[in-house]
């Protein structure tokens, strides 16, 4: 275990079952904040709400190869442990469990857990390796942690409820706790890959929330959700997104919608901004 400004930085499971054995010892409350780092004041929220009522927090900060495909941005991911290390401390963290990629995943590795339910359609549509990998480093984090909650943002809410499934269905003993997403003044939901975006793209990317916002209002007006949804589909091509999926949903289910005014509704959307990714979503 090394520390940092007082914060102890552990890279094994071992030394992360020695350090929170030592908290339960003492009585604590155990909570962890899983990330893949690039951590930003949206992360900060979450360590933060996780610390409440006096709990030790562990956030991790692993870059997982396992839910990037080969096309994607895993050797470019942002990374910068020493930035990392110096947000946690003053958003009420305890502990970083920064684990290299032999620790995740040892030679010969060969497990992996496959979500149905939450996890069909939507971001498997367009990344089917995606809930595979993130449901496996999850499930390991938390066995290797075994913290009494976790918190996860909304801002990934399909991930969020992947999570909830998986950890439901494998008996882990972990409360899952979902966190409002943390916005830019101007609306976009704070990414790790905002930081992808040319100027002129940032300038347009708020749209993506407004648009949101504004099929929200109109399925509440009565407008039929396939009506809002195109109009929204519109708003996005012509400020220069392509639309991968703008979907009204049953927000604890995420399965189609067949009643509007029985059941909670969720909006999800994700979309391309030159070569950046985005994904929002809102309650309606
Ligand atoms: O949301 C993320 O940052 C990642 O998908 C997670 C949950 C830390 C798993 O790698």
């Amino acid at each position: 275990m090394s520390t940092a400004s007082s914060l102890p930085i552990v890279r094994t499971i071992g030394d992360l079952r020695q350090l929170v054995a030592g908290w339960r010892k003492e009585g604590h409350v155990v909570a962890m904040v899983p990330t893949m780092g690039a951590l930003h004041a949206g992360h900060a929220t979450l360590i933060t709400a996780a610390a409440e009522g006096g709990a030790r927090v562990v956030t991790s900060v692993f870059v997982n190869p396992t839910q990037f495909a080969a096309n994607e941005d895993f050797g470019t991911y942002p990374r910068d442990e020493a930035g990392d290390v110096a947000r946690i401390a003053p958003a009420g963290g305890h502990a970083v469990f920064a684990p290299g990629v032999a620790e995740m995943y040892p030679e010969g590795f060969a497990t992996a857990i496959s979500v149905g339910g939450p996890a069909e359609g939507l971001e498997s549509d367009y990344r089917p390796h995606f809930f595979r990998g993130v449901a496996t480093v999850v499930a390991k984090l938390l066995l290797s942690c075994l913290p009494d909650r976790a918190l996860f943002g909304e801002k990934d809410y399909q991930q969020l409820l992947v999570i909830r499934r998986m950890v439901t269905d494998l008996g882990i003993p972990t409360e899952i706790i979902g966190h409002p997403t943390i916005r830019e003044a101007d609306g976009l939901a704070m990414s790790s890959r905002n930081a992808y975006l040319s100027p002129a793209e940032r300038a347009v990317a708020p749209k993506l929330h407004q648009v949101l916002a504004e099929a929200a209002e109109a399925i509440r007006g009565q407008v039929p959700p396939a009506e809002a949804l195109i109009a929204g589909n519109r708003t996005l091509d012509a400020a220069g997104f392509k639309v991968d999926y703008l979907e009204l949903r049953n927000a604890r289910t995420l399965a189609p919608v067949a009643d509007t005014g029985a059941e909670p509704l969720r909006l999800l959307v994700a979309a391309r901004l030159g070569k950046t990714r985005l994904i929002d979503n809102l309650a309606v």
